[in-house]
């Protein structure tokens, strides 16, 4: 049985590409901070606080410890804290990068021993982090969130950067996942988070070309 390890399984995005790798017949390990999700079988799930090197060191000693390695782990856990502001807000900047960025790093550093060659890392990344598109986005976002904006060009950074590290033993992806009805996207979004975990899906099994940025099976300009 394939394991997939997937952050921030208790809402949103995360919550349905769960049940997706759940219905393809994986074996889930989820992390959530606050929204546990409900009991399943081959769901088993674990506390993390990305914004906390000591919740990262613990759960993934506590998943080395459950003795399972990874097919595919999936970086969905994010924050968006900029509340529409144009300003950057250093704060918020600094509280967006510990969970978006670093915590991504941290606790993705620490589980590589864990990862299956042949196995694909995706971050869960968003067009707002790409530079080229810049100025190229809808009016409701154009000039706003640049905390979240930032958080999420590094983290594609890292993507790259990764990426050539573990080639060709394991893929590394950003994936943006669309504009989605969840708790940060809004109800105005289009897509469902059941479509966006079924693109996401797509992607992680397709096993692309490593080190790329991906929307719905076409590539997204860095
Ligand atoms: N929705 C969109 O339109 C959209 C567009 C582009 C990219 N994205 C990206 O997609 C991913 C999922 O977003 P979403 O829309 O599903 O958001 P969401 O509904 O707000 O869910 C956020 C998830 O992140 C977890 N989380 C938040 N802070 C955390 C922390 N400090 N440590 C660990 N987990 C934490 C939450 O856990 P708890 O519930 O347990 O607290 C929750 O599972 C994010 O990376 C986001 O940037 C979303």
């Amino acid at each position: 049985m394939q394991a997939v390890l997937i952050t921030g399984v208790g809402k949103g995005i995360g919550k349905a590409l769960a049940q997706k790798f759940l219905q393809e017949g994986f074996f889930v390990i989820g992390t959530f901070l606050t929204g546990r999700p409900e009991p399943q079988e081959s769901l088993k799930d674990f506390s993390l606080d990305l914004s906390s090197s000591a919740s990262i060191a613990s759960c993934v000693q506590a998943i080395t410890n459950f003795g399972r390695t990874l097919d595919v782990l999936v970086n969905c856990a994010g924050v968006l804290l900029d509340e529409d502001e144009v300003a950057t807000v250093p704060e918020k900047l600094r509280q967006t990068l510990e969970v978006n960025l670093v915590g991504v790093v941290d606790f993705t550093e620490r589980l590589i021993p864990l990862m299956k060659e042949g196995g694909h890392i995706v971050n869960i990344s968003s067009t707002a982090g790409s530079l080229a598109l810049t100025g190229e986005h809808a009016s409701h976002f154009e000039g706003r969130y640049p905390a979240y904006k930032i958080s999420k060009a590094a983290l594609n950074m890292y993507t790259a950067t990764l990426a050539k590290r573990l080639a060709p033993a394991v893929t590394v992806s950003s994936v943006h996942p669309g504009w989605v009805k969840t708790d940060m996207g809004g109800q105005d979004a289009d897509l469902t988070p059941e479509q966006a975990a079924e693109g996401i899906y797509g992607v992680a099994m397709s096993r692309p070309a490593t080190g790329g940025f991906w929307f719905a099976g076409q590539r997204v300009p860095w």
